[in-house]
């Protein structure tokens, strides 16, 4: 990054630099990376240049990325391996080959599913469902960002298991793709001057369950929607990453009078369930069960354009760059 942004990350915070790689040494591989994928948690990283890889203190970002091997010089790898993994956002990328991942690909999945639907934002969406809130069948679910990777989803596994399912997401175009491509029984958009109406009647006046990726926004009125003993998991608070401003909840004392169960999560205390969920994606996908969608942005230049777009509410589904060759 060129700088540390101010409130809101904008293009001009980024920069572009051409350098050379280091020739391998024993038990490293050089990858040539074929899609990086544009994840929300990374926002909170760019803004602070702080994050769990040293390189961020420099502001080198940091994220995932699906890649192919093209030289190695450690047994585990061999070049035309797919591979996924952290990485920086470059057209090459060499180091420990411990760092790949080598994948078992699907026949006719193609590569990018690897880091949305078959990748975290699957297995999110799965742990969310099954682990966490546990979707019953006739139930009333409901989700936030409901066009978004993990959002479009979890609707979709929740729906698998005989849930009525009403997704919220920003705009009438994304809210009708959400019902005739996803297949949810409804969707609500949250830009409505009348959203809090329009929710309670599409979901008649009573949720069972919620999925909250975006914030208060959202999760405020499902909560005064809530029936007794209802279930909340809380995934993501896109809406309240790039401010430190309080977080009000005028429906809290919710939670205690209807015996509600709020349970925040993260994937890495579920990694477990990580080959059992993709089973189940895959399965979901080969039945026709569940669309994958995408945004995808061509060429690392435009990365973060494609970033900012991301983060506010262009596109659907999961937002990935393919690197051109
Ligand atoms: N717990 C975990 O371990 C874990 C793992 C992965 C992801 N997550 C979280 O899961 C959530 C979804 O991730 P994702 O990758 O699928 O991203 P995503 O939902 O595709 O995020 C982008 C979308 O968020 C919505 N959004 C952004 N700002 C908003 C605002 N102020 N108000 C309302 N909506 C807003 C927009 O959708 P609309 O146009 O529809 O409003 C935008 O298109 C994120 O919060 C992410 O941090 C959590």
């Amino acid at each position: 990054m060129a700088k540390i942004p101010d409130k809101n990350i904008s293009v001009e915070d980024f920069t572009e630099e051409t350098f050379q790689l280091e020739s391998l040494r024993d038990g490293e591989a050089l990858c040539k990376t074929r899609f990086i994928s544009l994840d929300p948690y990374l926002a909170e990283m760019m803004q602070s240049w702080q994050g769990p890889e040293p390189e961020w203190r420099e502001g080198i970002i940091v994220g995932r990325m699906v890649g192919e091997i093209i030289e190695s010089r450690d047994p585990r790898l061999e070049p035309g391996d797919w591979v996924n993994g952290d990485s920086h956002w470059q057209s090459l990328e060499s180091g420990p080959a411990k760092r790949f991942r080598k994948l078992q690909i699907e026949p006719g999945v193609p590569m990018s599913a690897y880091l949305g639907v078959l990748g975290a934002s699957g297995l999110t969406a799965w742990i969310g469902v099954n682990r966490i809130i546990d979707v019953k069948e006739g139930e009333t679910f409901t989700v936030s960002s409901a066009a978004g990777t993990v959002g479009a989803i979890a609707g979709q596994l929740a729906k698998m298991r005989g849930a009525k399912v009403v997704g919220v997401a920003g705009g009438q175009d994304k809210c009708r793709e959400v019902v005739s491509i996803l297949g949810f029984d409804a969707c609500v958009d949250h830009l409505a001057p009348d959203f809090e109406a329009q929710l309670a009647a599409a979901v008649d006046g009573c949720i069972d369950a919620h999925y909250e990726n975006v914030g208060t926004k959202i999760l405020d009125p499902v909560l005064g929607l809530m029936r007794d003993k209802g279930r909340i998991g809380l995934c993501g608070l896109i809406a309240h990453y790039l401010n430190d401003d309080a977080i009000e909840l005028k429906n809290f004392r919710k939670l205690l009078t209807s015996g509600l169960t709020l349970q925040g999560f993260r994937i890495y205390d579920h990694l477990d369930a990580a080959k059992q969920a993709q089973v189940e994606l895959m399965a979901g996908i080969r039945a026709g069960k569940i669309t994958v969608r995408e945004t995808i942005t061509e060429g690392l230049p435009n990365a973060p354009q494609a970033y900012v777009n991301m983060l506010g509410s262009g596109g659907i589904g999961k937002h990935v760059v393919h690197l051109t060759d």
